[in-house]
């Protein structure tokens, strides 16, 4: 009896027998994907937040691991002090061949800074934020919080949006434009000058090309072989495994309803190949066929990294204010993934220049491209290592 394809269900396109779902129906049971799908340990962090669990500066870790981070790779230590935390990158977790000048990580560790901010300031603290203090001494030392004495709690914007913003993977409503005040809140996200933010409608010239180039960049990501096996190992496919890494992109975050969602789960395991196919698919058919906007975040100086932690910041900010007012967000950061990959090989720099053209100014580079829009589905949180995970005692290396 053979089971539906998983590829085929992700690409949406599926017609099953009675008999395959009985089939599909038993392995679901086995693998345990019926019930609550987030329920278990690997998202206990939202729910820890949502209630409070932790006070002090214990409670600020507790939102910055909330933060959005390349492949859910969640690169972060902390560590915590009375009226300091400080936060290493991890570099275990690094991405390799996806990202080999840790461009995302440090983006990813720039959005964990944003949430930890956003939650000091809603807890009274006036914190004092110094990105890499020490270059020299302690390189994966990316930034320190003075926190001073907390004062009362305040109505900090942004802070209700932690637990709500998720990386949204399915279909947008492609002919609802934002209104203008949400394009203009999101552009007075950018808060210096070393950061830079354009938006543009996905049936303008500009949005045309960044479609062209972006499925073009996927193509090529899945062709390689270093780039598809380091996305593959980083997608979870079980319960199981959610659970025991509790990180990881996955069919629960792939913007799936549901039904299909379960039914995905209940199906055998995508091998590597059919994982760059359906990548393929959902990045044509869906994250660039439905998106109404796509935006880039530039900055001056693609390589310092100070500046890629202002650009996660950034990125962070935008999602947030995104969910305050309804608006799903999904990062597609291929392009600049392959222009990576291009310059580690010395390879002529195709997708770089397809980027630049995109950008449209040679003043900025761009480090980071979204889609948005509204969308009628909720995304699913993802999975995270909890605060007991990634905080170091004070003293401790
Ligand atoms: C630097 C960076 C790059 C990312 N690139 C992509 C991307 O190209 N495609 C995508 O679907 N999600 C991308 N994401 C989103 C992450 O996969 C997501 O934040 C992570 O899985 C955690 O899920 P959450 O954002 O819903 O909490 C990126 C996130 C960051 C910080």
């Amino acid at each position: 009896m053979g089971y539906p394809s998983r590829r085929g269900v992700l690409a949406g396109g599926l017609l099953l027998t009675t008999a395959a779902v009985g089939a599909a129906g038993y392995r679901g049971w086995e693998r345990g994907s019926f019930g609550d799908l987030t329920d278990g340990t690997a998202f206990q962090p939202w729910r820890d937040w949502r209630s409070n669990v932790y006070q002090g500066p214990l409670a600020l870790v507790a939102a910055a691991v909330l933060a959005a981070s390349p492949h859910n790779s969640q690169p972060w230590r902390f560590r915590v002090e009375p009226n300091r935390i400080q936060l290493k990158a991890d570099l275990s977790r690094a991405l390799g061949p996806m990202d080999p000048f840790r461009r995302e990580l440090h983006l990813g560790l720039g959005c964990a800074i944003e949430n930890l901010m956003v939650a000091a300031r809603g807890r009274g603290y006036d914190p004092v934020l110094t990105l890499l203090p020490d270059p020299v001494a302690e390189p994966n030392l990316v930034a320190q919080v003075d926190l001073g004495s907390p004062g009362a709690a305040v109505a900090a914007p942004h802070l209700a949006a932690i637990v709500d913003r998720h990386t949204h993977r399915g279909a947008f409503e492609p002919r609802r434009p934002l209104p203008q005040e949400v394009t203009a809140a999101l552009a007075a996200c950018v808060d210096d000058d070393r950061t830079w933010l354009e938006m543009f409608p996905a049936g303008s010239d500009r949005g045309r090309d960044f479609v062209a180039a972006t499925i073009a960049a996927t193509e090529q990501i899945v062709a390689d072989n270093g780039m598809r096996q380091t996305s593959h190992a980083w997608f979870r496919q079980s319960r199981a495994d959610i659970d025991e890494h509790r990180d990881g992109i996955s069919i629960t975050t792939s913007g799936l309803s549901g039904f299909k969602v379960r039914l995905v789960m209940a199906l055998p395991d995508l091998d590597d190949a059919q994982f760059g196919r359906s990548w393929i698919d959902a990045t044509r058919d869906v994250h660039c066929a439905t998106a109404p906007l796509f935006g880039l975040i530039g900055v001056r100086m693609p390589r310092d990294r100070s500046t890629l932690l202002s650009a996660g910041r950034l990125w962070q900010r935008l999602h947030l204010e995104a969910t305050v007012r309804g608006v799903a967000m999904q990062p597609l950061n291929q392009m600049m993934e392959m222009a990576d990959r291009e310059r580690q090989f010395n390879r002529p720099p195709e997708t770089a220049e397809k980027l630049a053209a995109v950008t449209g100014d040679p003043g900025w580079a761009a480090v980071f491209a979204f889609r948005a829009g509204f969308a009628a589905t909720k995304p699913h949180p993802s999975p995270r290592r909890g605060v007991t995970l990634v905080t170091e005692a004070v003293g401790a290396g």
